[in-house]
C-alpha cells in the first residue's frame, strides 16, 4: 500500500521527469506540504490533480523544487577536500582569494566558504561575491537564516561558532560577522558579464537545465573568469565536458583547474569583461 505521498512521487516522476525519491524525503516532504498548503489543497493526492491541470502550479512546482534548493555544506566530502586540499593550496599562494559563488541560492554556499576561509585564514581579507537570477531568494541569502535541514551538515562545534540558534522557530541565523564577508547581487549567466580575476568559482547544481550550448559557452567564460591557478568547483552529479579543450586541467572529480604556467591555452576569442 503506497502512501499518498509515494503515489504523489511517482506520479510527478511521469508528469515532468523529476524524481523526488532523489531528494532527501523529510526536506523535500515539508517544502512541498506547505506548497501544497498555500494552495488550498489538503493531500498531496488534490495537489497532484491540481499540478496536472494548472500549469502555472506546475511551473512554480517545478521551480521550488529544482532551482533554489540548496544547504550549507553540500556533498560534504567534496566540501572536505575544498577545505583540505584545495584551500590551503590557494592560500599558500595569495593571501586574499577572489571567489565567487554563482547560483547561490539562499546563500549557503557562499557563507560555507566563508565559514572554511574564516578558519583557515582568520585574518585573511577575502572577497566573496555570491550571485543567483532571483532576487527574492537573495533577500533571503542576505537574512541568513535557516531550517534545520540546511544545516545537517554543520557540525555542532561550527554551529555554535558560527550560527545563532532561534529555538521558538528552530531556525538559525548566520552570525553577523560572517554575513559581511559576503557580498550578493543579482546576476543572470546567461546575459550579464562575469567578474574577472577569481581564484575559485563554485557553480553547483545550477546549470542542469541549461543547453548543453549554453553550458559550454559558460564554462568557457568562467575559464576567462579565472586566474591562473585559479579553480571550479561544480556540482556533485556534474561534469565539464570537454574541459581539456577550453584549456581546464581536472584535478579531481568536481574541481577544475585554469593551469598556473606556460602550458595555459589562452583563449582566441578573450574579451575584457568588465568587472561587477
Ligand atoms: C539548485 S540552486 C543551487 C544552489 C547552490 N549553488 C547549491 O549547489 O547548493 C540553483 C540556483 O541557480 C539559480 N539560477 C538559475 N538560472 C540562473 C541563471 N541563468 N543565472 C544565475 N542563476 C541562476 C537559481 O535561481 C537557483 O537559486
Amino acid at each position: 500500500m503506497v502512501s499518498d505521498y509515494e503515489y504523489f512521487i511517482i506520479k510527478v516522476k511521469k508528469l515532468t521527469g523529476i524524481d523526488l525519491g532523489q531528494y532527501r524525503s523529510q526536506q523535500m516532504r515539508r517544502r512541498l506540504g506547505s506548497m501544497l498548503r498555500r494552495s488550498g489543497m489538503s493531500n498531496f493526492i488534490e495537489y497532484y490533480k491540481l499540478l496536472e491541470g494548472d500549469r502555472s502550479a506546475l511551473q512554480r512546482f517545478v521551480d521550488s523544487v529544482t532551482i533554489n534548493v540548496s544547504e550549507f555544506f553540500r556533498n560534504a566530502d567534496k566540501f572536505g577536500e575544498l577545505e583540505e586540499r584545495h584551500l590551503p593550496e590557494l592560500l599558500s599562494r595569495r593571501s586574499q582569494l577572489r571567489i565567487w559563488s554563482a547560483g547561490c541560492a539562499n546563500g549557503a554556499e557562499p557563507y560555507s566558504v566563508a565559514i572554511l576561509l574564516d578558519e583557515l585564514s582568520p585574518l585573511g581579507c577575502h572577497s566573496i561575491l555570491a550571485t543567483d537570477i532571483d532576487a527574492s531568494i537573495l533577500e533571503k541569502a542576505r537574512l541568513g537564516t535557516y531550517d534545520a535541514s540546511d544545516v545537517r551538515n554543520v557540525t555542532q562545534q561550527r554551529l555554535q561558532t558560527y550560527f545563532t540558534h532561534e529555538s521558538s522557530t528552530n531556525t538559525f541565523t548566520i552570525k553577523r560577522r560572517i554575513r559581511e564577508k559576503v557580498t550578493f547581487e543579482v546576476h543572470d549567466l546567461l546575459r550579464d558579464p562575469y567578474p574577472t580575476d577569481l581564484d575559485l568559482i563554485l557553480c553547483r547544481n545550477v546549470v542542469i537545465y541549461f543547453t548543453e550550448q549554453a553550458k559550454a559557452a559558460l564554462y568557457k567564460q568562467f575559464f576567462d573568469s579565472l586566474r591562473r591557478g585559479g579553480l571550479l568547483f561544480v556540482g556533485g552529479t556534474e561534469m565539464v565536458f570537454g574541459a581539456g579543450s577550453i584549456g581546464y586541467v581536472t584535478v579531481s572529480p568536481f574541481f577544475y583547474q585554469k593551469p598556473m604556467g606556460d602550458e595555459t591555452k589562452q583563449s582566441s576569442a578573450q574579451v575584457t569583461i568588465p568587472r561587477l
